[in-house]
């Protein structure tokens, strides 16, 4: 790949938008918009210029020195944007331009923009589309033998122009010197006072350059977010781009339209995704899996066959054949090893479970080291938190933890020990040993016996009255 560079426009306020956060950094498929652009640039630029300007700060934290910036203080239109980017702009060659709110484009689409200005060895090519409603594009605008002449902006096209339903999507290869002596004299003479890089196409074609289009094949593609619905819209798009590939690649959806998996997120063949299971970050899931419904996932590694229904887990490290749910709350930091078995109600936060072991139903289990083939019951607690700091609980291999029990950490419940059920158990419990802590049961003979004789004397009283 020949060293060209992108200039990716992203320095505008995006008031449509109407929030504290800068358009280009609002998630699709969970992913900053500007970072599908970068994507999709990269695949023919080695080098990203971002023209940064309201709240750049923010931009530039997030995408830190993975890319190149420039700065644009006041955002006086998109040609004034470019110029900001001038020194860093390659001596000769070319240059692609796209904007920070168009995400859905593809490096397949790039790549066939980039083939058009080779082959026609143009000045300028514009990434073209024919879309159904042309509203707030700017038109590109033909002669009577259809070539390039201008574009022209909405709000200052006539009304024979507003007619023309072929946009200009805002994406562009240059040759550079060109582009640098059509933006030295565009000027801001129009409806909004703006310098346009729209502008540079008809100076180009004055200087005597070819310009050309590359048609976009769907148009939908060239989608610009400026507001909230727009964004629903790429978001879906993006959404059903993302399935198609899960199940081209051998992933069953029960639901497609219910499913929500992020950019990035790698499944494996014949897992299926259940309704409602939202997958995020970056989350790899093995094959032979069944995940959801109602299940929301982040960041986890997830291996074969696993089970996990209606359940929340972020952060975990899960191995082969565990099932779990529904109803658990895996939270960060958990590690289960080949066959664990959470069921339901159950809360497990950093702490690793050993291979083949059990906690079944209601349970918390945080900051502990679990062993193999351990058996937690139903109600059991670890007590880790002391409303100062969190202590460590070790429980060793085969041991037996009985219902309801508590253990206050930090603690060492030994290999094969076993704890009786409703026992709170604040010392350490050797290998083998058993642990019961309970205060005497006392029986008392008759005495519910006579409870019961008494109570139905009573009911016997009450209706006699009524009679
Ligand atoms: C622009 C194009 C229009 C095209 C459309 C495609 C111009 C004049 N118009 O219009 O022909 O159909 O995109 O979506 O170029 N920006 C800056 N600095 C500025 C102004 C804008 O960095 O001073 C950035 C914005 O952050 C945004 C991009 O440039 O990412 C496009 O700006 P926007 O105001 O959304 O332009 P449109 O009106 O959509
Ligand atoms: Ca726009």
């Amino acid at each position: 790949m020949e060293k060209m560079a992108a200039v990716i426009l992203a320095a505008g306020e995006g008031k449509r938008m109407k929030s504290q956060l800068p358009k280009v950094l609002h998630p699709i498929c969970g992913r900053p918009m500007l970072e599908h652009v970068i994507e999709a640039a990269k695949s023919i630029c080695s080098e990203i210029i971002v023209v940064v300007g309201h709240k750049g700060e923010e931009v530039k934290n997030f995408f830190a020195d993975t890319v190149f910036y420039a700065e644009q203080k006041e955002q006086l239109g998109t040609a004034h944007a470019v110029m900001q980017a001038k020194s860093l702009l390659p001596a000769k060659g070319s240059v692609l331009i796209l904007c920070g709110d168009t995400p859905l484009l593809t490096a397949e689409t790039l790549q066939g923009l980039l083939q058009t200005f080779k082959e026609t060895e143009a000045a300028a090519t514009i990434l073209s589309a024919r879309v159904p409603d042309p509203y707030g594009y700017g038109r590109i605008i033909r002669d009577a033998s259809g070539n390039v002449q201008k574009i022209v902006e909405e709000k200052d096209a006539d009304s024979k122009e507003r007619a023309v339903t072929e946009i200009n999507t805002g994406t562009y290869l240059f040759e550079v010197n060109y582009l640098r002596r059509a933006l030295s004299e565009v000027n801001n003479d129009n409806a909004q006072r703006e310098y346009y890089l729209t502008d540079c196409i008809a100076l180009i074609l004055q200087y005597g350059g070819i310009v050309n289009t590359h048609l976009l094949s769907d148009y939908r593609l060239a989608l610009g977010v400026n507001d909230r619905l727009q964004l629903a819209e790429a978001q879906q798009l993006m959404q059903e781009r993302i399935n198609r590939q899960l199940m081209e690649a051998g992933v069953t959806l029960i639901d497609p339209k219910s499913t929500y998996v992020d950019a990035g997120v790698q499944v494996s063949q014949d897992t299926i995704l259940m309704p409602q299971t939202f997958l995020k970050g970056e989350t790899r899931i093995g094959s032979g899996c069944v995940i959801g419904p109602n299940t929301e996932i982040t960041d986890c590694r997830i291996g074969d066959g696993v089970v996990i229904r209606h359940s929340v887990a972020t952060g975990c490290i899960i191995a082969d054949k565990v099932t779990v749910g529904p109803y658990a709350h895996l939270r960060p930091e958990t590690e289960l090893k080949t066959g664990v078995k959470i069921g339901d109600f159950v809360e497990i936060k950093k702490s690793s479970l050993g291979s083949g072991s059990k906690v079944a139903h209601l349970a918390y289990i945080g900051d502990a080291q679990v062993g193999q083939d351990v058996n937690i019951g139903a109600g059991a607690i670890v007590v880790n938190y002391d409303g100062q700091n969190k202590h460590q609980t070790i429980i060793g291999d085969e041991a037996f933890i009985g219902c309801n029990s508590n253990l206050v950490a930090p603690v060492k419940i030994g290999k094969g020990a076993f704890v009786a059920a409703g026992s709170t158990i604040a010392r350490d419990v050797p290998e083998g040993a058993l642990a019961i802590e309970r205060t005497q049961q006392v029986n008392k003979d008759g005495l519910a016996r006579r409870f019961l004789e008494k109570k139905a004397a009573k009911n016997d009283e009450s209706r006699q009255e009524k009679e």
